[in-house]
């Protein structure tokens, strides 16, 4: 059902709602010409396709079976527990209950979601803002140990950097070669992409956290977690202890998924979960 894109695009997908109005279900909603959603954030636009067909797929299931019990946002939750297992991850508990928000506007994601080129301080300041301490940001980016990211995102460090060689120098020099070279037409062709986790691809372990060590962090926020002090002993930690890594990211991804969770009369169970069951005019 799921192809290798499914398991990193839905936990992505679920890190963006919860960071913006918690965990909620925000993120699924499309636009319309009265609103522009969360998902037209120019930060969300690259947030994959397959993770949306996997919950409108599940949804439609429940909906046939039981309609209007199942919420999108318990449907999301749950989903990125079962891929995060699936991929070899750590089982956490996923309490189920939640309603879905009311409100998904683009101009509220500004501010709550991490970007490569932030300085360590303001990424802390984000997590910390919703209630996570360094060691826990520092385990959930160890989400980056699946998935892919768009050479866009990583370009500033192989093409034009200013040092002798024009690329970042901290990246191992055959890995900026292989960068660049897959990235030679990211400009004509912005759907090329490489993967997070260069040495262990598809498989949820600590590999991520031993990359960085070597120059093999992709994002330059990656790279920024080893040589950051605040963040390099959880670094150190992590890479020599997957046991520790995996404890640190349940707790941290128990405590994701109670962000600003929805209840009563604060939202509602929608019927799809790309659109309020009432359409909301402001
Ligand atoms: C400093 C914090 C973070 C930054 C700056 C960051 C940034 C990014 C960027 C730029 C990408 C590439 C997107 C693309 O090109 O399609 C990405 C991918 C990804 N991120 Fe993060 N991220 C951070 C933390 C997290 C956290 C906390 C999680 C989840 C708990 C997460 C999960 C993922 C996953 C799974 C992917 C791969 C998505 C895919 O394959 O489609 N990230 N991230």
């Amino acid at each position: 059902m799921e192809s290798p894109f499914t398991a990193p695009g839905t936990l992505r997908v679920f890190f963006h709602d919860c960071m913006v109005e918690g965990c909620d279900a925000s993120v699924l909603i499309s636009s319309n010409p009265y609103n522009k959603a969360e998902r037209d954030a120019e930060i969300n636009l690259s947030l994959p396709g397959d993770a949306f067909d996997l919950i409108v797929r599940a949804k439609t299931a429940l909906e046939i079976n039981c309609p209007g019990v199942v919420s999108c946002s318990d449907i999301l939750a749950y989903a990125t527990r079962q891929l995060v297992v699936m991929t070899g991850g750590p089982y956490y508990k996923v309490p189920l209950g939640r309603k879905d928000g009311l409100v998904s506007q683009a101009t509220l994601v500004e501010g709550n979601l991490p970007r490569t080129n932030m300085t360590m301080d303001q990424i802390i300041s984000i997590f910390e803002k919703k209630g996570f301490s360094v060691q826990e940001m520092v385990a959930l980016n160890g989400a980056h140990t699946i998935g892919v990211s768009h050479c866009s995102e990583f370009k500033d460090r192989i093409f034009g950097y200013n040092s002798p060689s024009g690329y970042d120098p901290a990246l191992h020099p055959k890995f900026a070669e292989r960068l660049r070279q897959n990235c030679a037409n990211y400009s004509t062709d912005p759907t090329r992409a490489t993967f997070n986790d260069v040495r262990s691809t598809k498989d949820f372990d600590n590999m991520y956290f031993k990359n960085l060590r070597l120059g093999l962090g992709l994002l330059q926020s990656d790279h920024a977690l080893f040589t950051n002090p605040r963040t390099r002993p959880f670094v150190d930690l992590y890479a020599d202890n997957q046991t520790a890594f995996f404890e640190t990211f349940s707790l941290a991804m128990e405590k994701l998924n109670v962000l600003q969770v929805k209840t009563g009369k604060d939202g509602e169970i929608r019927r799809r979960c790309d659109s309020f069951n009432t359409m909301n005019i402001n």
